[in-house]
C-alpha cells in the first residue's frame, strides 16, 4: 500500500484510461496540442483561459515560479521565503536557481504566524511559498490570512501551493482575488484528487501579466500528450472525485480517531493525510512496511521530530493501515 506520497490510491478514474487507451499513432507522433486541456482547466477553475499555465505536474510550477522570481542577481542572492517544515520542492527548486531559501519556523500546532513571515522579508527577498493546506500537517490556512500576506509580501510574488484544496474545499481562485492581488499566483495538481500523478500535470494560476515571467521558464511542450488528454476527462469525471474525496476524508477521520485510541499526537488536517508522533519514526517506518504499508519518515525535519506522514486515501486500506499501526505502535510498548 503506497501511502506515502498522497497520491489518489485508487488510481485515475476509468474514464481517464478509457482515453488513453483511444490514443493512437498520432497522438505519440505529433507535438500536444493544449487547447482542450487548457479551457477545460480554466472553467473547471472559473477563471479566463489566459489565467491558467499547464505545467508537468506542480512541481514544475514551483520550479518555474522560482526561476522567474529569483533570476534578477543584480542586488545580491535573491531569496524565496517559507516555512519549516515545509514541501522540500521550494527550498530544492529555489537552490537550483542560485537562489537562497531561507524559512521561518512553524510553533508546536505547526500553525502559521504571519507576523514570523512579515519580520523574515529583507529587500532580497522574491518569492514567498506557502502551501494551503499545509504539507506535512495538513493544516489549513485562513484565505484572509493568505490575502494579507499577499499584500504585505509585494512586490514579491505569493505562491500558495493548493495541491492538497481539493480535499480541503477551499481555494484563493476567483479572477476577483487575483485581479486584487496582481503579485499572488496560486499552484494546483490532478497528482492528487485526480489520480493522474503518474502522467504528470499540474497549473500555475494568476492574471496574465503576473504568469508572463512564468511562461517564458516552462518549455513550450512540458505537458506530454496523455497528460493532456487525460485532463479534461478526469476533471469531467466529478462523481468518481467526489467518491475519492468522500473516501479521503471518512479515512482521515479513522487515522485520526485510531491515533487518539492509541495516545498518539496529530494534528487537524484538511488534507488527504495526517501527521503522526509515533516515536521512533524509522523503527516504525520499516515495521510498517514489512506489513505491506509504505509511509513516509518525515522524522528529520525540525518541527516533525519523531514524526510520520500516512495518506488518507481508500477507506479500506485505510482500515488494514490502522490494524499494522496498532500492531507496530503496541509492540514497541
Ligand atoms: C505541497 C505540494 N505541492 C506540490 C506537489 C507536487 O505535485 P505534482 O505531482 O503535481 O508535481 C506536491 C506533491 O506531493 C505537494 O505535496
Amino acid at each position: 500500500m503506497r501511502l506515502h506520497l498522497n497520491e489518489n490510491t485508487a488510481g485515475c478514474s476509468p474514464a481517464v484510461l478509457e482515453a488513453l487507451r483511444a490514443l493512437g499513432r498520432g497522438d505519440a507522433g505529433f507535438y500536444p496540442d493544449y487547447d482542450t486541456a487548457q479551457s477545460a482547466v480554466a472553467r473547471h477553475l472559473g477563471v479566463p483561459v489566459d489565467h491558467v499555465l499547464l505545467t508537468n505536474g506542480l512541481d514544475e510550477g514551483i520550479l518555474a515560479a522560482a526561476a522567474a522570481a529569483c533570476r534578477d542577481h543584480s542586488a545580491g542572492v535573491p531569496e524565496a521565503l517559507g516555512v519549516a517544515p515545509a514541501f522540500d520542492m521550494y527550498e530544492v527548486s529555489t537552490n537550483a536557481i542560485g537562489g537562497r531559501m531561507v524559512t521561518v519556523p512553524l510553533n508546536d500546532e505547526l500553525e502559521l504566524s504571519a507576523g514570523d513571515i512579515r519580520a523574515a522579508l529583507t529587500p532580497r527577498t522574491r518569492i514567498v511559498f506557502l502551501a494551503n493546506p499545509h504539507n506535512p500537517s495538513g493544516r489549513a490556512i485562513p484565505l484572509d490570512t493568505l490575502r494579507g500576506l499577499a499584500r504585505d509580501v509585494a512586490p514579491a510574488l505569493l505562491f500558495a501551493d493548493e495541491a492538497y484544496a481539493d480535499f480541503s474545499g477551499e481555494t484563493l481562485i476567483d479572477p476577483a482575488t487575483l485581479a486584487a492581488l496582481p503579485n499572488l499566483v496560486v499552484g494546483r495538481t490532478f497528482s492528487k484528487a485526480y489520480g493522474i500523478a503518474g502522467l504528470r500535470a499540474g497549473v500555475v494560476v494568476g492574471t496574465p501579466a503576473t504568469l508572463e515571467p512564468l511562461r517564458q521558464v516552462v518549455p513550450p511542450y512540458s505537458l506530454n500528450a496523455w497528460a493532456a488528454a487525460a485532463l479534461p476527462i478526469a476533471i469531467e469525471d466529478r462523481p468518481y472525485r467526489d467518491w475519492y474525496l468522500a473516501q479521503a476524508a471518512e479515512s482521515r477521520a479513522l487515522l485520526a480517531d485510531a491515533c487518539t485510541r492509541l495516545g498518539v499526537r496529530t494534528w487537524p488536517s484538511a488534507a488527504n493525510f495526517i501527521l503522526v508522533r509515533v516515536g521512533n519514526a524509522s523503527i516504525v517506518v520499516n515495521e510498517l512496511a514489512a506489513r505491506g504499508v509504505r509511509v513516509r519518515d518525515r522524522s528529520a525535519e525540525a518541527g516533525c521530530e519523531q514524526c510520520i506522514r500516512i495518506t488518507a486515501g481508500i477507506v479500506e486500506d485505510t482500515r488494514r493501515a490502522i490494524v499494522a499501526l496498532e500492531e507496530v505502535l503496541c509492540a514497541a510498548r
